[in-house]
């Protein structure tokens, strides 16, 4: 029996429990500290300067009049920053940057709202203002610059991405022609923005050749690496700290030019330096989701076979960097007929460069799909709960051709609809009514890849009697710190209050990015093995001479919830019968703690199966005509998502997450005028994302059973599967009251009229 299949046999003891967020309280009282809370004596404030033109040259730069402001220390830009190098911009090797043009490289204006110019005073205020008089003239400003995808297919200047072949099985097309049964639609996406409540800030400070930075941030080892590669020095000579972490969303996973920015003028003005992005900044310089535009064709057979599916997809990215929304990427795997293509575009417009935002692809290409299979369900007049029974693929990938190493997404529809009360819809639109209201119900399917990455944990058991848990990887909200001391404490057999957790520092073990939901499949085993090997080192210390064990073997000894034991009672008396809490068994040694290591390995499941993670939403929406007043009333989900570790943290998840589809389907939307090609809605004012009286009833189930395959305790990541499918449900769910078949996000009242 492996230690894997020992473990799922085993009840838990608090993994899967209702344990309060450990961090909860540090959180709540202040005393978390983030990025921007860090002040060090003698420290100064830059404030960004930021192009106003989306395309052109920067001119002239009016510097001195500036100069002369109170508390200012310099004025730095195209022609005088410090020289910078280009990351090689590649995720193996930690070095992915948000943009590969360094900030202030050349002359050249690429989109309103890049970094122009930065001004560093004393104080924050000082350098707000000094900022905001900075005049800067530009040549070759070009209004009407492209900003948008544009109508049409043959979408301006669309190219295919580099390592995005075109995925074709079959033929789609003669398929799709001959089929009795068509849908043939084309739905859209605007440009959204992370706006995680945290700002993006950097503090940075230089001392003896080696940078300190503390950032708030997805990923300290890959800040580390690609802000070295960027400055030209050793990764070894710069430590990231992002302890805490107000939202990232995918918004704070790479670099961006501010980071750069306040590490090179820390240096270069020999003070500690902090820069803060104002709200508006992020809507230009720390990327975005892009618009997207998506062609949906199905085809089926008149009894609801599904025999063609094409998914083409159009995204936006930017003049410096490629940046693929992989709209199409889970359409084959879910439903692959064996006629099917997918094919993804960009599009370059004078935009900041888009970046993954939660399940990136999937958020708007779930969007796409699951409002064209509700829109065949209606052609067919079929239940669409049905239709996704029949054409869904619950054994194996269809992309990658593999069975899934566990999928329970039959499961997900029937306990959702059942709980839902789905066998009392009508059909009919407009049919269900409540008072002045039209209830309208819709569904869809959730899913996102189970994606586990590498981690190197260290696990100390410490002569205070607590534990501590060791890793570079970190907590960007999602429950990170609570995973880990769950862990801990299961296989340790102590309190979760003995288990303190260190992450959010780059000098850590190596450990994942936050991103990709794949942090909690990732860490999850091996901090268990880092823990079991901790105790190995404590057996080895009880049995050492001069130790309460000596002279026994450490293989007798056993570990008992933080009690060692002698297995053969008989053998010794004393201590060994009683049994020795390990603090004294290492205050007896002198030994303030031993350590236990562990490394992830290949998953060679992964060769044999494919991971994913799945659910269903069933939504209903409230429409009342005669107010024009449309509410998310009511969300009933369930989800596969593997072993559930920390309850409260992964219902707290798919709540969010939800939340955000919320937003996603009725309200968010980035929009740029078109003459200038700024964002017009660059604050939390007019970017309308959605609060507490928006929140729907929800009733979420987490089927919580372990994947066999993907590693010790079968827990599959839960950080962006509850944003898949929401949005297409609410958007099948306002059809459904409506009749309006709405293709194009947000869903304002407006298009309903
Ligand atoms: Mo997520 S978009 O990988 O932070």
């Amino acid at each position: 029996m492996s230690a894997t299949d020992h473990f799922f046999a085993m009840p838990t003891h608090v993994i899967g429990k209702d344990i309060p967020r450990v961090d909860g309280r540090a959180k709540v009282t202040g005393r978390a500290h983030y990025a921007a809370d860090n002040v060090f004596a003698g420290i100064v404030h830059a404030y960004g300067v930021m192009s106003t033109v989306a395309d052109g040259r920067v001119a002239e730069i009016e510097a001195a009049p500036v100069l002369a402001l109170p508390g200012v220390l310099g004025v730095w830009h195209h022609e005088n920053f410090p020289q910078l190098h280009r990351s090689p911009n590649e995720m193996k090797s930690g070095t992915r940057v948000g943009e590969v043009r360094p900030p202030f490289e050349d002359d050249r204006v690429y989109y309103a709202g890049q970094f122009v110019a930065v001004v560093v005073a004393e104080t924050f205020e000082q350098a707000r203002a000094a900022a905001r008089r900075l005049r800067i003239r530009y040549a070759e400003a070009k209004m009407d610059a492209p900003v948008t995808l544009g109508a049409g297919e043959d979408a301006r200047g669309a190219h295919a991405p580099e390592g995005h072949e075109d995925e074709r099985h079959g033929d789609a097309d003669n398929a799709f022609t001959a089929a009795a049964v068509q849908v043939d639609a084309t739905y859209t996406t605007p440009v959204e923005v992370h706006n995680p409540m945290e700002l993006h800030a950097t503090v940075a400070r230089w001392s003896g050749g080696k940078l300190e930075v503390h950032d708030s941030t997805q990923w300290v080892v890959g800040q580390r690496k690609s802000l070295a590669a960027v400055l030209g020095i050793d990764a070894e000579d710069i430590t990231v700290h992002a302890p805490f972490v107000g939202g990232g969303f995918g918004g704070k996973l790479f670099l961006w030019p501010h980071t750069v920015i306040a590490a090179a003028l820390a240096r270069e003005t020999g003070r500690p330096l902090k820069l803060v992005l104002e709200r508006r900044h992020t809507f230009t310089t720390v990327g975005h989701r892009p618009e997207t535009r998506q062609r949906l064709r199905l085809g089926a057979t008149t009894d609801g076979r599904l025999v063609s599916l094409r998914h083409d997809t159009w995204s936006q990215t930017s003049l410096v960097h490629e940046f693929v929304e992989s709209a199409g990427s889970t359409s084959i795997a879910i439903y692959g007929p064996p006629d099917a293509t997918v094919t993804h575009r960009v599009v370059r417009s004078n935009v900041g460069t888009p970046t993954p935002m939660r399940a990136p692809g999937a958020a708007s290409g779930t969007f796409a799909l699951e409002c064209a299979v509700d829109e065949l369900a209606i052609a067919l007049k079929q239940d669409p709960v049905e239709l996704r029974r029949r054409i869904t693929s619950f054994d194996r990938d269809r992309k990658k051709n593999l069975p899934w190493s566990s999928c329970r997404l039959a499961e997900c529809l029937n306990i959702a609809s059942r709980k839902f009360g789905w066998e009392r819809r009508d059909a009919e639109p407009g049919s269900m009514r409540e008072g002045g209201e039209i209830l309208g119900w819709g569904m869809a399917t959730a899913t996102w890849p189970a994606e586990t990455g590498e981690a190197h944990v260290r696990v100390q058991l410490r002569d205070d009697g607590t534990a501590r848990v060791c890793c570079a990887t970190q907590d960007i909200g999602t429950g990170t710190y609570s995973v880990m001391a769950v862990t801990a404490a299961e296989v340790l057999g102590l309190p979760v209050e003995k288990i303190s957790v260190v992450i959010g520092d780059s000098s850590l073990p190596t450990g994942p990015i936050s991103g990709g939901s794949m942090v909690t499949a990732t860490v999850v085993p091996v901090v268990a093995q880092a823990a079991r090997a901790a105790i190995g080192s404590l057996l080895q210390t009880a049995t050492a001479s001069g130790a309460p064990f000596a002279g026994q073997n450490p293989d007798a000894v056993a570990w008992d919830a933080g009690i060692l034991r002698a297995s053969d009672r008989a053998a010794g008396g004393g201590d060994s019968a009683r049994g020795v809490a390990f603090a004294d068994v290492l205050r007896s040694q002198r030994r303030a703690g031993v350590d236990g290591e562990a490394k992830s390995g290949d998953n060679a499941a992964e060769k044999t199966y494919s991971f994913r993670a799945f659910g269903a939403h069933f939504v209903e929406v409230r429409w009342d005509p005669a107010l024009a007043r449309l509410r998310v009333a009511r969300v009933v989900s369930a989800f596969d998502t593997g072993r559930i570790i920390h309850r409260k943290g992964a219902l707290n998840q798919i709540e969010g997450a939800i939340m955000m589809g919320v937003g996603m389907a009725l309200l968010e939307e980035s929009v740029y005028d078109r003459r200038w090609g700024r964002v017009v809605t660059d604050n939390l004012a007019d970017y309308l994302v959605p609060v507490n009286a928006d929140q729907p009833e929800m009733d979420i189930t987490l089927l919580d059973e372990p994947d066999p395959h993907i590693g010790e305790f079968g827990a599959k990541g839960m950080g962006e599967i509850g944003i898949t499918g929401i949005t297409a449900a609410i958007v099948n769910a306002i059809h459904h009251a409506t009749g309006r078949r709405v293709r194009d996000l947000p869903v304002t009242v407006e298009k309903l009229l």
